[in-house]
């Protein structure tokens, strides 16, 4: 019988996830490879050539799934970040993220969400951006929480930052304009933007067709598809994921719930009345827990 290899560490597991992600996009995993481990001296392991340890199978439907008998902080791990370092750069992939309390409230009624969520989750924050080609947030979470979006707390790149500002309203001296060599993109309203290409080569204007003020996240996805972003981390805040949701354009749909209860405060996801539970939408749903928060992963693709 072969001796049971010891478990690889959360850091070895992300140099794996780093290295596919970075792979994937090269193109550069073999059409014919079935399975691919982890090498200490080597890398990437396509089916098992230098005896590594193998960590991912492809499935039925072509699928790269963790392979079976992991350890199961291995497996747990890997089941939540597969699916992003292995997105084809043929179509796009959608993932959006809420940290609330339990009575369904992202923040404090005037914006305070520092923090929501413990720092276990915050640590996944970051390990989804370092996965995804761009970060995508709602014009008042920038005036609110002055976020940086970038990729600090794990080693990955940054990813692009996206701002969907409809006036073009945000003012520039907010953090995401001043941190990071990574460019940040403005979509706004295209009647605000005389020239839609580069305003430089850090702060870029997309304009798009608006109605009413409200840009058709199908159109955001498209555009930005169009422009080689193809895995997208929608990061709050309640109003601009809730959007997302309502178009029907995610593929997943994480909320993760912290034991605080924050009372009057800013509403995590809001859709449109139903009248009859049979209404209420039930998608596949994986559990996953970051210190005392769990967080619900559900499958919206299918
Ligand atoms: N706990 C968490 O996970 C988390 C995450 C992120 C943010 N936050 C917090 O959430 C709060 C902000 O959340 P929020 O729900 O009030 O606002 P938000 O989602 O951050 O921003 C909403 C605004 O973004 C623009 N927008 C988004 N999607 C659009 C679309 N499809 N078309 C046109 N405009 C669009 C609109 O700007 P206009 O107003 O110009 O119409 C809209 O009012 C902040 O306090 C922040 O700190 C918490």
């Amino acid at each position: 019988m072969p001796t049971p290899r010891s478990a690889l560490s959360p850091d070895t597991i992300w140099d794996f996830l780093c290295n596919l992600k970075q792979t994937t996009a090269q193109s550069e995993i073999p059409e014919s490879a079935t399975s691919i481990g982890w090498h200490a001296d080597s890398g990437l392991d396509f089916d098992s050539q230098s005896g590594s340890a193998v960590l991912t199978k492809r499935n039925d439907a072509g699928d790269w799934v963790p392979a079976e008998g992991l350890p199961s902080a291995e497996w747990d791990m890997l089941v939540l970040y597969l699916a992003l370092a292995t997105v084809s750069k043929e179509k796009p992939f959608i993932t959006a993220h809420l940290g609330q309390s339990v009575d369904g409230r992202i923040a404090a009624s005037n914006g305070s969400s520092h923090y929501v969520t413990g720092p276990e989750n915050i640590l996944h924050l970051h390990r989804m951006r370092a996965l995804s080609d761009a970060v995508v947030v709602g014009a008042r979470t920038v005036e609110l929480d002055d976020p940086q979006l970038t990729t600090r707390k794990v080693s990955g790149p940054d990813p692009v930052r996206i701002i969907i500002d409809p006036t073009n309203r945000i003012s520039i001296n907010h953090k995401i304009f001043a941190e990071a060599d990574t460019p940040t993109l403005v979509v706004c309203d295209k009647r605000l933007v005389g020239d839609t290409s580069a305003s430089s080569s850090k702060l870029r204007i997309l304009g798009l067709d608006s109605d009413e003020g409200r840009i058709s996240p199908k159109l955001i996805v498209d555009s930005l598809f169009a422009m080689g972003l193809t895995s997208l981390f929608i990061e709050g805040g309640g109003l601009t994921v809730s959007r997302f949701l309502q178009a029907g354009v995610l593929h997943r749909l994480q909320v993760t719930v912290a034991p605080v209860l924050i009372g009057d405060g800013i509403p995590s996801i809001t859709l449109h009345k139903i009248f009859d539970l049979s209404d209420a939408l039930r998608p596949p749903c994986r559990t996953s827990f970051f210190g005392q928060d769990v967080m619900f992963n559900f499958d919206m693709s299918q």
